[in-house]
């Protein structure tokens, strides 16, 4: 059983698919275990750390590997190099991608989707979507501090009192409850608000208030998946006048409102932004998936009205070597239970739901059911 890690050929990906620690778990199962040349550099992680762990570093890694492991999903030329009937693992981004998933297919792999990881107890420690989003929402903070002109925590000095900064997060999933947190223990003043109903409780525990427009409509807005639903256009116009009275007070906004498979819901618009005081901070974690921002620019801080607008990429790849960390961990426990340990061998049960939840391709096929070609009626 040979198992490749390979670089990133992405220059904006400093993560990487495994650690020395993860290495070390792998060689455990009786895997041989490749690393391409400087594949941890971007995440602090030295070629000889690898090859302390047991690592085999060298070139073309991926050749005649059996299972295939990466951050992001493999471009064309990647797919060349991979073995017919190989295991590729990676956060494969495969809503609206269907020509790269029918590539993958084409190519022979099988392609698992960690970011479509079911979201049972069982499954906790493969949730790629909770280790990247938990740190991307400490980020958000940092990154927001940094951008802002003045102190988050209130200061009483002798030459005089710097108040607290008023910080408002707009969606409370995984980064939204992360970044509540950090925004606390930095001193801010923190209010949240969120569709689903269930997250008020969360956000006081927290020491936050929570905002939102509770009617009907919120009570039932959570799916049985625990995600957000789309909201009316009645909902959208009640909660948006709620947000405009609020926002226009707040030093710093964190946006992390996302509903899977959907362009992000809109919640801030540029009138908002105009209300807000110059030097405030708005931070759009939403911004790679059509922003929750009017005015948020993909990779940019845009400052409109003297408000910066924070639009960074990858914000869990600013904290590569903790992201990476977790995210071959999470791997690692998903790799683990397709390993028969007593034969030492690949052993994929078809039947768990774990692995029919992230199997894109099989045998030339796209195979899972939200994203197979629909059959010509
Ligand atoms: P997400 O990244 O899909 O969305 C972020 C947040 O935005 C969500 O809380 C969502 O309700 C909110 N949102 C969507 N539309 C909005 C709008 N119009 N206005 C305001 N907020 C809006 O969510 P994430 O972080 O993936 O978490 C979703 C749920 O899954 C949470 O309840 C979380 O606790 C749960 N979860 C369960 C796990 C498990 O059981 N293994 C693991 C991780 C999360």
């Amino acid at each position: 059983m040979k198992i490749a890690v390979v670089s990133e050929i992405d220059p904006a990906e400093p993560r990487v698919a495994a650690t020395p620690e993860t290495v070390k778990k792998f060689r455990a199962l009786g895997a041989e275990v490749t690393v391409a040349r400087g594949a941890g550099l971007g995440s602090g992680i030295p070629d000889a750390e690898f090859e302390a762990a047991g690592a085999i570093v060298g070139e073309n890694v991926s050749k005649d590997a059996d299972v295939v492991l990466k951050v992001r999903r493999p471009a064309q030329a990647e797919l060349a190099a991979y073995k017919k009937g190989a295991l590729v693992v990676a956060i494969m981004d495969p809503f609206g991608n269907d020509a790269a998933l029918k590539q993958m297919a084409d190519a022979g792999i099988i392609a698992f989707a960690m970011e479509l990881m079911p979201r049972i107890s069982r499954a906790q420690s493969m949730d790629v979507l909770s280790s990247q989003a938990n740190l991307a929402g400490y980020r958000a903070v940092i990154d927001a501090s940094a951008e802002y002109g003045r102190a988050l925590p209130m200061m009483m000095t002798a030459a005089g009192t710097v108040p607290a900064a008023r910080i408002f997060v707009m969606g409370v999933g995984v980064a939204g409850l992360q970044a509540i947190a950090t925004a606390r223990r930095l001193g801010g003043i923190v209010t949240a608000t969120d569709v689903r109903p269930a997250v008020k409780e969360q956000v006081q525990s927290l020491g936050a208030k929570f905002i939102a427009v509770e009617d009907d409509e919120f009570k039932q807005a959570e799916t049985a998946a625990g995600y957000a639903k789309e909201m009316s256009k009645e909902y959208q116009a009640k909660q948006a006048a709620l947000v405009a009275e609020h926002i226009k007070k707040q030093d710093i906004v964190i946006t992390t409102a996302l509903i899977p498979g959907r362009p992000a819901p809109r919640l801030v618009s540029k009138e908002m932004v105009a209300s807000m005081r110059p030097g405030s901070v708005i931070v759009d974690l939403a911004v790679e998936r059509g922003g929750n921002v009017e005015g948020a620019r993909a990779g940019e801080v845009a400052i409109v009205g003297g408000v910066k607008i924070v639009g960074f990429l990858n914000v869990p790849g600013r904290l590569a070597a903790s992201a990476s960390a977790l995210y071959a961990k999470n791997l690692y426990t998903f790799l683990e239970t397709m390993i028969d340990k007593k034969e030492k061998k690949l052993a994929i049960n078809w039947d768990d739901e774990i692995v029919k939840g992230t199997a894109l391709t099989r045998d030339g096929a796209v195979i899972h059911p939200n994203f197979k070609p629909k059959t010509a009626a």
